[in-house]
């Protein structure tokens, strides 16, 4: 059961870096060719460059100018990131400095699934008296590449985005959600400190494709819908075959999903609110359609949330 206050995002934004690097790009550097890349992931291109909290204080303030409200009329700001510009401390406390919120600040890391588990703490949040929320996903994951591993160099964008989520009497926009973990499978992608990103992408491909079915499954089963009620699904952008199998196994047509990976490739915690400020740009959403968010990523972690747009 949700609590008798209820959330409506009323404001998005955005932030990449400037620099463009394309496949081309890439082949100048590794043993790859953009044939292979665009088949095998659907990535055209990726961004480079910025810090996580400088995305994402651009981001938060497009939010924020989108939605008509001043930073002090936030009662917190919640980032989630798995690319934090330092271990201590939490990078949404730059954040919030950044922008100028008098409120409090956490991160959320859940990986790739970060800005989904955020969302569905917010409308938590709500739930007990919060008025106003900034929600922002960030990552810069070029910082924790190595540049000469083809396997992860050629996947990874940098980006963020965000939005603003306030309290309205009733239940909101959330309908239901669904949070899921498996800690034991936490070596299939990890970073240690000072170290690069690994991962083992054939077992992840795999369990993200199960994984997200699963998830989407429950969460719109828990909404009292089927997938034919879904006008838009926002997916965490890895891999296009990843969206592909995952719209073909839920039976949604693939083109309803927000698709960004091309242009950003996979920008984690950043992936599903930049591809639903995008859908939301190109006049996708209208009020009273239904949205499934659906995420994976390392722990491994996966979350779907299913929101009934406007409220
Ligand atoms: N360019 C050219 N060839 C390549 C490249 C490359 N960049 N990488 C691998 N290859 C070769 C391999 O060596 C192999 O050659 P072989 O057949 O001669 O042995 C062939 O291409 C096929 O390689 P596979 O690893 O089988 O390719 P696959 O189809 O599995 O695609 C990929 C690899 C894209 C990594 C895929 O497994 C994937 O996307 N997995 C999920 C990744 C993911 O979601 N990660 C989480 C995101 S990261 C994060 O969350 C922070």
């Amino acid at each position: 059961m949700l609590g008798s206050q209820g959330g409506i995002i009323t404001g998005w934004g955005i932030a990449v870096p400037d620099k463009v690097v394309t496949n081309e790009d890439l082949t100048a550097r590794m043993d790859t060719n953009d044939a292979w890349i665009r088949e095998r992931t659907g990535i055209r291109e990726r961004r480079i460059g910025g810090t996580t909290s400088g995305l994402a204080i651009q981001a938060g303030r497009a939010a924020l100018e989108k939605a008509g409200r001043r930073p002090d009329e936030i009662d917190a700001v919640i980032l989630a990131t798995t690319t934090p510009d330092q271990i201590v401390p939490g990078t949404s406390a730059t954040v919030q400095d950044g922008i100028g919120v008098p409120g409090g600040a956490f991160d959320v890391n859940a990986a790739c699934t970060g800005f989904v588990y955020a969302l569905v703490t917010a409308h938590g949040l709500l739930a007990i008296g919060a008025k106003r929320l900034l929600v922002i996903g960030s990552d810069t994951l070029s910082r924790i590449t190595d540049w000469d591993d083809r396997t992860v160099a050629i996947l990874v964008g940098d980006g963020a985005a965000g939005v603003v989520l306030e309290a309205v009497d009733g239940p909101g926009q959330l309908l239901s959600w669904n949070l899921g973990a498996d800690g034991s499978l936490r070596r299939l992608l990890d970073c240690d400190h000072g170290g690069y990103l690994h991962m083992n992408g054939k077992e992840i491909f795999r369990k993200a494709v199960t994984n997200v079915i699963e998830s989407s499954t429950k969460a719109v089963a828990e909404a009292g819908l089927t997938m034919d009620d879904i006008a838009l699904l926002v997916p965490h952008q890895a891999n296009l075959r990843i969206i592909s199998a995952a719209c073909q196994r839920l039976g949604i047509p693939e083109e309803k999903a927000a698709i960004v990976i091309d242009r950003y490739g996979n920008t984690s915690s950043a992936s599903v609110p930049l591809a639903l400020a995008d859908a939301l740009d190109n006049g996708r959403l209208k009020k009273g359609d239904n949205v499934l968010m659906t995420g994976f990523g390392g722990g491994m972690t996966w979350a779907s949330a299913v929101l009934r747009w406007g409220g």
